[in-house]
C-alpha cells in the first residue's frame, strides 16, 4: 500500500473538534495534511490546529478572511505565529495583498479563493459584477500573483487555467475531487485524484469519500495510490 501523499489534503468537516480528533487518529500517518474550515473554527479549531503542528501534520486553515486591509493583516500574522502552512482569503487585491503582508516571512502561505463556486454568472450579476463566473476567475488569477498570493483555491475545471497563468510554482489547491468508487455526494461536477492532479492541481481536497468510509484509514491509502499512479 502507498503511504501518505502530502498532496492530498483531508477536510475535517466534522461536527466537533472531538470527531475530528478521532478522525485524525483513525486515519494515523495515512494522511499528513488537514483542513480546518469554519465549522470547527466556531468551536475549538485553532486548538486542534495547535495540535496538529505539534504532531507533525501539514494544516490548511479554510477561514476565507475578508475584512478591511488593517484587520486581515493583522490576522493573517496571529494565524501565521501559529506555524500553519495554508490560509484562505477572499480574492480582492486589497485582501490578498494584506494577508501576504500579515504572513511576512513565515511559513504561513496564502491562497485566494477566486470566486466561490456556489456564485453563477447570474448571481455575480446581480452583485453588480459585468464579468462571469470564468473571467472572473481569471482576472483574480493575475491579481493573486501580482498580490504576491501563493495560489488559488480552483475548482477541477479552472486548475488548467490557474497552472498556466501561475507557472510551475503556484499552488493549485483543488476541491471537487471523487474516486471513481466514491459517491458523488454533492459535487455535481468531480475530478477523480488522477484527472485533478493532470489538470494541474498541486494539491487535491478529498473529504468524504475518505471520512465518510467505512475504513477511512483504507480509503486514504487508496486515493494516495491513485495519486502516486497519475
Ligand atoms: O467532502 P468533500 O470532498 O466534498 O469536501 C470538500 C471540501 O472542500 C469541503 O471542505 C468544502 O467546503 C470544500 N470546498 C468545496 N468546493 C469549493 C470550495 C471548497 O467542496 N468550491
Amino acid at each position: 500500500m502507498a503511504a501518505a501523499d502530502p498532496r492530498l489534503i483531508v477536510p475535517l468537516d466534522l461536527p466537533s473538534v472531538d470527531a475530528a480528533r478521532g478522525m485524525v487518529d483513525t486515519l494515523g500517518d495515512a494522511v499528513s495534511f488537514y483542513k480546518v474550515g469554519l465549522e470547527l473554527f466556531a468551536s475549538d479549531g485553532m486548538t486542534l490546529a495547535r495540535a496538529l503542528k505539534a504532531e507533525g501534520k501539514q494544516v490548511f486553515l479554510d477561514w476565507k478572511l475578508h475584512d478591511i486591509p488593517t484587520t486581515v493583516q493583522r490576522a493573517a500574522s496571529v494565524l501565521a505565529d501559529a506555524g500553519c502552512d495554508l490560509l484562505t482569503v477572499h480574492g480582492e487585491p486589497q485582501v490578498m495583498a494584506a494577508a501576504v503582508a500579515g504572513r511576512g516571512t513565515s511559513r504561513l502561505k496564502v491562497l485566494a479563493v477566486t470566486v466561490l463556486t456556489s456564485l453563477s454568472d447570474g448571481d455575480l450579476a446581480e452583485m453588480g459584477y459585468a464579468e462571469t463566473a470564468r473571467a472572473l476567475v481569471e482576472r483574480r488569477i493575475h491579481q493573486a500573483l501580482a498580490a504576491g498570493c501563493d495560489g488559488v483555491v480552483a475548482s477541477p475545471h479552472e486548475a488548467a487555467l490557474a497552472r498556466t497563468i501561475g507557472g510551475p510554482d503556484f499552488l493549485v489547491v483543488t476541491p471537487g475531487v471523487r474516486p471513481d468508487w466514491a459517491a458523488k455526494n454533492d459535487q455535481a461536477r468531480a475530478s477523480t485524484p488522477a484527472e485533478a492532479l493532470r489538470g494541474g492541481a498541486s494539491h487535491i481536497v478529498c473529504g468524504r469519500p475518505i471520512t465518510a468510509a467505512n475504513d477511512p484509514r483504507e480509503a486514504a491509502l487508496r486515493i494516495a495510490g491513485e495519486m502516486a499512479g497519475a
